[in-house]
């Protein structure tokens, strides 16, 4: 039998899909807060033949990450780690983003670094939108000292009111906005702030930059869609299964070289915005 695999969120997007994908791996646990979710998750990657468990989790919470962990080693020898949960920009608020996107990453880092065995990679989930997003100096220097249980409280602190830009639109983002897109910039320094710790255990640390994937997450409105998939250039939006593949490629050991970076996969969509595209 392989190592215990666990995936946070899990139980819907492209952290479902991964579970299914790395379940080549070794038994995978599923994490999320929703049991109804977890159950629905559960019974489709049985179905799909994967040995999955579940384990009712709120990442925010590291009493509950703790206990994630220990169910899992009972289980067997805990091997790679995904971090797919996190909440949206247009449906939370600034403190919930700090509380789970931010503070609930260094919850399960924090907790799965001691315990992960060598070889072993922990993937997170960025963001295009942190590609796009450029932190202030109080940041910088809050980014250097990420850790402890009040990370996230001084997170939010840090968080500018509004956008110093003169784009209108990016002027006028919403508070939550703007800690989405800050939560997901620090997630990509935070793996390549972790590259050295993780290195000198034999682990590897990494994030994904996703663009828009069809999952839950995505606001529905059909004007959205448009416009991103106008955005991008392969005109369409992402699969959680081709995500899903790009991350067991990125946890397989034959990669092993490969941490502490961020990889994007946008279709395109960044190229799009940023670089004047050949006719
Ligand atoms: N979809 C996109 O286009 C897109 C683009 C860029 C980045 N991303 C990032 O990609 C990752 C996966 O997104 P997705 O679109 O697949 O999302 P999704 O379908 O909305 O799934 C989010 C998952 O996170 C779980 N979750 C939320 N809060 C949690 C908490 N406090 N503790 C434990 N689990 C929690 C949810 O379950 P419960 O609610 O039951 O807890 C759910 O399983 C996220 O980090 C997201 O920010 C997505």
């Amino acid at each position: 039998m392989g190592k215990v695999q666990i995936v946070t969120g899990g139980t819907s997007g492209m952290g479902k899909a991964t579970a299914k994908a790395i379940s080549k791996y070794g038994p995978v646990v599923i994490a999320g807060r929703s049991l109804e979710r977890m159950q629905g998750a559960l019974d489709e990657l049985k179905a799909a033949g994967v040995d999955a468990y579940g384990v009712a989790t709120d990442i925010s919470d590291l009493e509950s990450v703790k206990n994630l962990a220990a169910e899992a080693a009972k289980l067997g020898e805990i091997g790679n780690v995904v971090n797919a949960a996190a909440v949206a920009m247009e449906t939370s608020t600034p403190e919930q983003i700090a509380r789970i996107d931010v503070q609930g990453t260094v919850n399960v880092v924090e907790t799965f670094l001691p315990l992960m065995s060598e070889g072993s990679a922990m993937g997170l989930f960025s963001s295009t939108t942190g590609r796009m997003y450029q932190p202030t100096p109080e940041q910088y220097a809050l980014y250097a000292n990420s850790c402890g249980a009040d990370f996230g409280d001084r997170f939010l602190e840090a968080l500018p009111q509004k956008m110093d830009s003169s784009d209108e639109r990016v002027a006028q983002m919403p508070a939550s906005y703007i800690a989405y897109f800050a939560a997901k910039n620090w997630v990509m320094y935070y793996a390549q702030a972790n590259a050295s710790r993780f290195g000198v255990r034999g682990l590897r640390i990494f994030s994904v930059a996703p663009g828009s994937f069809e999952t839950p997450m995505l606001p529905p409105d059909d004007g959205f869609r448009t416009m991103t998939i106008a955005q991008t250039a392969l005109g369409r939006l992402g699969n959680p299964d081709e995500m899903a593949s790009l991350f067991a490629a990125l946890l397989d050991p034959s990669v092993a070289y490969l941490t502490g970076t961020d990889v994007l996969m946008d279709g395109g969509m960044f190229a799009k915005q940023f670089v004047p595209q050949l006719a």
